[in-house]
């Protein structure tokens, strides 16, 4: 965020260097950074991973990564043929001593190429069980010494409880200082996510109504209009409320909901996060059936697509009884936000993809107008909106052009890509580059991250003792089992009616 002129030399270290993660996300959006001129003069990326690859080899796997999901498109050839040139693979085990010994040579050599000591970021995409071991192997080759340098990247998910999260945390402080570490959580690096905090503190408009006295509820929603895909037997084993909501929608709740920060430091906003987390209403075990939703999809009709149900996702138990939809209400216990309802969904296979908060305003507090003209009366509502659509809309009440006094809700729109539509950096590109500069904001801090699960396990353990009997509840390509509506209904609140005249605009 805070950026430095010029970037220190750089060795950017990737575990899980032929992985999918690397190919998809990493290497294009370093690639990004580069055609863009914000990588560092010198730097150098080695991808340490356990098959057998030549640098030719890699470097063609991960081009074609590029073509496919570079937001900026496909590679100038003279571009690739210079970045490539600085990434390198290495094979080896994740747990063989010798492979970091071999590691730290090379970033040694690289040092004395550059006549100056470099930045080391070690980003681990991985999968989950070798985070316990990667970083210890980093210090046993003392990799995790210079405290100003050397860097870790960790990638979610930070355990499957709260328990292990502690375990994880654990393992990573043991070898690496707090400030070294940068735990990654993609919605933050998004730029509508870091536009909340620019959209409330940045004006003096909003944020005198944003509390208990205006706000009557508000609404998250992460919709995804895909399934599994063919990450089945992960998402078996974790469900909605783990892969999305601990995470992804505890972010954006802490975002809206958060106190103004006194400065733009990464521990200030980051102490201002967690205070929401620690405000957060504990449901008890008793409440979660009345507070707690969750859902299965099955077959059904997904943009006019026939799709199989989750049971019939490959690598997935067909008797699973994990969620694939989750939604939650909450209360924030604080001045602020007393007695306000935080409600929280998220979904694979929903109608459409969107993600978005909804701040929904109280109704003013005396109807002057006569009743005939407010029939369609709606109370103001701001729409942050994240993806697909980047922007902001408020909804008011306005008179209909005419003689007689006659009201209807009426949209300003504010969209984040301008027009035409520019666009947005991916989220990688954003967070890769703080890493590099050492800016710790949109990364999740220890405290953060277990506050978060603290939240997270009343439901975990009443949703584990307590097998759904009615899986699956929802049919693909609809909004989600019908207690999620009613979750809101029984305060007479609704989720935001998601219009698909969004995308056709
Ligand atoms: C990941 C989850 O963290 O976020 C996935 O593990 C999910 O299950 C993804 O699909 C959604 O990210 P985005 O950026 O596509 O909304």
């Amino acid at each position: 965020m805070k950026a430095k002129k010029e970037l220190d030399p750089t060795v950017f270290v990737i575990f899980g260097g032929s992985g999918d993660l690397t190919w998809r996300k990493l290497v294009p959006a370093l690639f990004d950074l580069y055609r863009d001129g914000r990588m560092p003069k010198k730097f150098a990326v080695i991808a340490i991973g356990r098959s057998a690859f030549s640098d030719a080899k890699l470097r063609l796997r991960l081009l074609d990564g590029v073509n496919h999901f570079s937001p900026k498109g496909k590679a100038k050839s003279a571009d690739w043929k210079n970045f490539s040139s600085h990434v390198t693979y290495q094979q080896g085990d994740y747990t063989d001593l010798a492979n970091y010994v071999r590691l730290g040579e090379r970033c040694a050599k690289l040092d004395q190429d550059w006549q100056e000591k470099a930045i080391r970021i070690f980003h681990l995409a991985t999968p989950p069980e070798l985070f316990g071991v990667i970083p210890k192997m980093l210090a046993a080759a003392g990799l995790n010494q210079d405290r100003q340098r050397a860097r870790i990247v960790v990638e979610k998910p930070i355990g499957h409880d709260l328990d292990s999260a502690r375990v994880l945390n654990h393992l990573l402080t043991e070898s690496f200082q707090e400030k070294q570490i940068f735990r990654i959580d993609h919605y933050l690096g998004k730029e509508p996510v870091q536009n909340m905090l620019a959209f409330r503190f940045a004006n003096p408009l909003f944020e005198p109504i944003w509390n208990r006295r205006y706000v009557d509820y508000v609404t998250i929603t992460v919709a995804e209009a895909v399934g599994v895909g063919h990450r089945g037997g992960y998402y078996d084993e974790s469900g909605a409320l783990r892969d999305m909501m601990q995470n992804h929608l505890m972010q954006l709740l802490c975002l809206v909901a958060m106190e103004p920060m006194v400065s733009f430091d990464a521990d200030e906003i980051r102490n201002k996060k967690v205070d929401v987390l620690h405000a957060l209403r504990p449901i008890s075990r008793r409440e979660v059936q009345r507070c707690a939703v969750r859902g299965q999809y099955g077959p059904g009709i997904l943009q006019g697509k026939k799709v199989r149900g989750y049971r019939q996702e490959d690598d997935v138990s067909r008797h699973s009884k994990t969620e694939t939809f989750a939604a939650l209400k909450l209360f924030v216990d604080n001045w602020r936000w007393q007695g306000v309802p935080f409600y929280l969904r998220t979904g694979k296979c929903l109608a459409q993809q969107v993600s978005e908060v909804a701040i929904q305003f109280r109704a003013v507090p005396h109807e002057a107008f006569p009743p005939e003209s407010r029939h369609d009366w709606q109370p103001s509502r701001i729409v942050l909106s994240i993806q697909p659509e980047e922007g902001i809309v408020l909804s008011f009440q306005a008179k209909v052009p005419g003689p007689k006094m006659q009201l209807r809700p009426v949209e300003m729109r504010f969209n984040y890509r301008g027009n035409p539509p520019v666009p947005s950096p991916d989220a990688y590109e954003i967070l890769l580059w703080d890493v590099m500069q050492g800016d710790a904001t949109l990364f999740m801090r220890t405290d953060q991250v277990e506050a978060a699960w603290r939240v997270m396990m009343p439901v975990l353990k009443a949703w584990k003792k307590s097998t759904p009997q009615n899986f699956p509840n929802y049919a693909a390509g609809t909004w989600g089992p019908k207690a999620a509506d009613e979750l809101l209904a029984r305060s007479g609140h609704t989720w935001r009616p998601i219009a698909l005249r969004f995308k056709e605009q």
